[in-house]
């Protein structure tokens, strides 16, 4: 992924807002970047630019050789569904569907839909048993799990986090954070968490922050 002088600039009655002010990253397939900066850095905003669920308003961005599509939602779509995995810090499970139809909703959308690999991948989070409860029926960690699988369950090329462990308490934290990584290295996934919690960056391959809209330091981590 090749970002350069990326911009996203909010035009207020109040003024500019600079909500990315010049970002450049390059990211290597495998990477697992920790993304950390103060309320207000820029931090969603980058992941949500990232995703093409955002438009910059300069720069550029492009993935796997090829400009992200913006301002036009219907390529912005086609570009999610094929690359994007998104873990939201509320887990925005359907609560009407079961934990496995959570997962084939999302391979259908997709294109995808692969029923063994859904049970694979919800036995891998440790849920193999959960497969046929609702939302309402499994713990906030439980639901995490879910979610990961699902944004896991279309094979995706990016996985986004933002405060994906942001509900959860430091044992629960450390056991999705552990299944997310075995997962994304078992199938070289290149992932982006963005977080308020420095001890995440032990999981990272490589650790940015921002502040203000810019890169603030960028440094690999020896893992
Ligand atoms: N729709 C908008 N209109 C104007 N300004 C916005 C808008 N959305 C975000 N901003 C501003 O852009 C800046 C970056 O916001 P962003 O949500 O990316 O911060 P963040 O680093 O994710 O913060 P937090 O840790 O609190 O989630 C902030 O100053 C915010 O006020
Ligand atoms: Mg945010």
């Amino acid at each position: 992924m090749e970002i350069n002088g990326l911009q996203r600039h909010y035009e207020l009655a109040s003024g500019v807002v600079r909500a990315l002010d010049g970002i450049d990253i390059n990211i290597e397939k495998g990477e697992r970047i920790v993304l950390l900066g103060p309320s207000g850095s820029g931090k969603t905003t980058l992941l949500n630019c990232v995703a093409a669920l955002d438009s910059p308003t300069g720069g550029s961005y492009s993935f796997d050789g090829e400009d992200v599509p913006r301002n036009k939602s219907e390529e912005m779509t086609t570009f999610r569904r094929k690359n994007i995995g998104y873990v939201f810090q509320f887990f925005n499970l359907l609560q009407d569907l079961t934990v496995l139809e959570n997962i084939l909703l999302i391979q259908e959308l997709s294109g995808s839909r692969d029923k063994q690999r859904a049970l694979d991948l919800l036995q891998l989070v440790g849920l193999e048993k959960e497969v046929d409860r609702f939302p309402a029926e499994i713990s906030g960690g439980q639901q995490q799990r879910v979610a990961i699988a699902r944004s896991l369950a279309k094979s995706p090329k990016l996985l986004l986090g933002d405060e994906l462990t942001g509900n959860l308490d430091s044992k629960t934290s450390a056991m999705v954070m552990e299944v997310l990584v075995k997962a994304c290295e078992s199938e070289e996934i290149t992932t982006i968490m963005v977080t308020h919690d420095e001890n995440l960056s032990k999981y990272a391959t490589r650790v940015i922050r921002l502040d203000s809209g810019k890169i603030v330091s960028d440094e690999k981590v020896n893992q």
